[in-house]
């Protein structure tokens, strides 16, 4: 059991579970609902949180979502020691149509709510932490941050999700000891496979393990100084019930093994069976020792 710091978002998911896909302009019932914890870090924290102490660093808004969201941390058993109550904006609401056919989540997102600040992680004691995980959000800040745990604690080690395409983004990667990439990032930036993504992203990132997840396709790693590209197939499950949050668990697993001293190979297929779970089954799957 580790203590693991979570730096980024945690949203109220309201989940609706549709017979098929709507159209644009329809009306529809949905066959189910479900209003949960969202977030990339809190979900990765979510599914750490069954074997490591799990503390999230983030914002959430003074109002009745906001207080939502702090309780579904806490039922998760994450630490809010950290969170910053902010007095103004609305916490992150995302609106996802999950369609019962094949899993599939249509999101939508809104959020009206300052990031976390530099100073808010500067009061942050990390001794107690031997991982720290970032979303590759709120860029200039994060670039801070890893700058800074890497000047106090050069052996601790760090990882950083990029989900997203944000401006200067690329800035971050010579950061963390640990990149993840999703194929979302790497279709947009005209990356056709995961292997020409990483092998573009390794003279930026020459210190850090490299890894993407590539959907039904399993997922690539890439080692620091080594130019092979491993790739484990996906784990399809049975029948495909939920996808969301699959890339936050992949990621929660390939923390989860690093922290064991895994190696990148066992690392990666652990990460691509958890995640085949994951689409398995409606909601986070957990940790267990
Ligand atoms: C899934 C997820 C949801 C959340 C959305 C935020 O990866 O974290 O839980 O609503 O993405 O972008």
């Amino acid at each position: 059991m580790a203590c693991i710091l979570g730096v980024g978002n945690a949203t109220l998911d309201i989940i609706n579970t549709v017979a098929g896909y709507p159209t644009e302009d329809a009306e529809i019932r949905a066959v189910a609902q479900r209003v949960c914890l969202g977030g990339n870090v809190a979900n990765t924290l979510t599914v750490l949180a069954g074997v490591h102490q799990c503390y999230w660093a983030g914002t959430w808004a003074d109002e009745a979502d906001g207080q939502r969201i702090c309780n579904a941390l806490q039922h998760a058993g994450i630490d809010l020691g950290y969170s910053r109550k902010l007095g103004l904006g609305k916490s992150p609401t995302s609106y996802v149509c999950l369609n019962q056919r094949n899993g599939s989540r249509t999101i939508v997102h809104y959020r009206d709510l300052p990031e976390l600040s530099l100073s808010d992680f500067q009061h942050i004691d990390l001794n107690a932490f031997a991982w720290i995980h970032f979303e590759g959000r709120n860029v200039p800040n994060v670039r801070r941050m890893l700058e800074l745990v890497k000047e106090r604690h050069p052996s601790l080690p760090v990882s950083l999700e990029i989900e997203k395409p944000r401006a200067a983004i690329e800035s971050l990667f010579a950061l963390p000891d640990v990149l993840l990439f999703s194929r979302h990032f790497a279709e947009h930036q005209g990356y056709r496979t995961a292997a020409d993504l990483l092998c573009a992203i390794a003279p930026l990132a020459p210190q850090a393990q490299l890894y993407c997840a590539w959907g039904d396709q399993g997922a690539y790693a890439r080692s620091p100084q080594q130019t092979t590209v491993l790739h484990v197939p996906a784990y399809p499950p049975a029948q495909w019930v939920d996808t969301l949050g699959a890339g936050d668990t992949f990621n929660a697993a390939i923390i989860h093994g690093h922290l064991q001293g895994k190696k990148p190979p066992e690392i990666v297929l652990a990460a691509c069976r958890l995640a085949g779970q994951k689409c398995g089954q409606m909601g986070l799957p957990v940790l267990s020792a």
